[in-house]
């Protein structure tokens, strides 16, 4: 098959080397990618954003499917306008988009199917934001409607901290037009996992489950980042959940979307709370709630994900592009896996880039898979580009395996400035 795969991340490095493990022969396109893309696909000089020009490349080259990584060209309608010119996409329309791109679009579905999530409330003035504070106790949880780059989402502790933030968002404007409304949440207790779901509009087969971890720094502290590690399965996710989370998150959403008119294809990313035993209960009285949806493939769950599907990927893509999927399209390997991301000094702050990454093909010959989150190569050595340089990961018969694996893989490769967590996957050794 001949195909394009839309962004330039670690990501779209993970889904288009995946692609290239497939037993078919794919003719494989980036767009813009990456330099680690760029050893196993051509790239194409076209910025993911670019709907325009995405669009006339697919006109020109006729892919057989397209495959849109990020969330930004999702929104922008690059899934719609790809269709309209009769090309198969895996990815969701704008309007389906919008679980991801407008927190109280999502809530709306999550309420009009009955889906177990946070109680909130949407907001335009601060007076009346402040005023409902009361009744959510604390900590509350104080969201930007839109898309903010992951930082739309403040958990206050104390009131003037809630209250602070309202007036960031409703009178600082500091997302802009993304945090002209917000939405006060009820705080949800306990531990978090990424369920990907693959979905053809109709059904939807569950990926492996996995867990990310948000923070800069070891044992969860620091600011947010774009996501500092991640591993699968996530052992707080149970196989006896996985059928419920399936049946009544999943498919709900995706019938109720339906009956608005969105048939929504792609990836379906539900954030779950999984609240612990004697933990505090949620209002809507679920042991496991959805935090938020995302429309795309997480990052980097992906990196830990994929290389766990066997069978042909770009078939089932494909087959959820068509409305076609089945079960039998996802086949999942007993190996576990766990990916470390090596990011420059200073992430998620200033840092500085165009520094010279050595080691990469030690790594390689230890037995890790590097994925480039954020490389050049302007000559002929690599270079950093980006905050997230490096996804290293390991596979193994057991999480230790896999987890060893990356840290000897990452052990290898050395730029100024790296760094990394070296706690990756703790949350599940912790509980053995
Ligand atoms: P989001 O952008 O919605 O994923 O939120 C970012 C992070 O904020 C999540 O990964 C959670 O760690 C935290 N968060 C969001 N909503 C809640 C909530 N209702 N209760 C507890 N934590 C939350
Ligand atoms: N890893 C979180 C995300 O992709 O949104």
């Amino acid at each position: 098959m001949k195909i394009l795969v839309v962004g330039s991340g670690g990501r779209e490095h993970a889904i288009t080397w995946r692609l290239s493990q497939d037993d078919e022969n794919h003719e494989l396109y980036c767009a813009p990618g990456n330099a680690g893309t760029a050893q196993i696909a051509t790239n194409v000089a076209v910025k993911a954003e670019d709907v325009e020009g995405i669009v006339c490349w697919a006109v020109e080259n006729k892919p057989d499917l397209v495959v849109v990584g990020p969330e930004a060209p999702l929104v922008l309608g690059l899934v719609d306008a790809l269709e309209a010119e009769g090309v198969k996409v895996f990815g969701p329309v704008a309007a389906g988009a919008r679980m991801e791109g407008s927190k109280r679009f999502a809530k709306e579905v999550m309420l009009a199917a009955n889906v177990p999530t946070g109680m909130a409330q949407v907001f335009k003035d601060p007076s009346a934001a402040k005023a409902a504070l009361s009744s959510y106790g604390l900590p509350v949880v104080i969201k930007a409607d839109g898309l903010a780059a992951g930082k739309g989402v403040v958990v206050a502790e104390t009131a003037s901290q809630a209250e602070a933030a309202i007036d960031d968002m409703l009178v600082g404007n500091k997302f802009g037009s993304a945090g002209s409304e917000v939405l006060i949440e009820e705080f949800l207790d306990g531990e978090e996992c990424s369920i990907l779901a693959m979905v053809d509009g109709e059904r939807a087969v569950l990926l492996p489950s996995s867990q990310d971890h948000k923070r800069i720094f070891d044992g969860d502290k620091g600011p947010n980042t774009g996501g500092m590690g991640a591993y699968s399965p996530a052992p707080v996710v149970t196989d006896e959940m996985l059928p419920d989370i399936r049946d009544r998150i999943i498919l709900p959403v995706i019938r109720e979307l339906k009956k608005r008119g969105i048939t929504y294809r792609g990836i379906l990313y539900a954030g779950l709370m999984v609240t612990p035993r004697g933990g505090r209960v949620a209002q809507s009285g679920s042991l496991v709630n959805v935090v938020e949806f995302n429309a795309r493939f997480g990052d980097p769950e992906t990196e830990v994900v994929l290389p766990r599907l066997g069978g042909n990927f770009a078939k089932a893509m494909l087959h959820a592009a068509c409305g076609c999927l089945s079960e039998d399209d996802i086949v999942v390997k007993p190996e576990m896996a766990a990916t470390v991301i090596v990011a420059s000094g200073g992430y998620p702050g200033a840092y500085e880039k165009g520094k010279a990454i050595s080691g990469l093909d030690a790594a390689a010959a230890k037995g890790a898979l590097v994925f480039h989150c954020g490389t050049a190569k302007p000559d002929k050595d690599f270079v950093t580009s980006g905050g997230r340089v490096l996804s290293v990961t390991g596979l193994g018969a057991t999480l230790r395996e896999a987890v060893d694996l990356a840290y000897a893989g990452v052990g290898e490769i050395s730029f100024e400035r790296a760094f990394y967590r070296r706690d990756i996957a703790h949350r599940a050794f912790d509980r053995t």
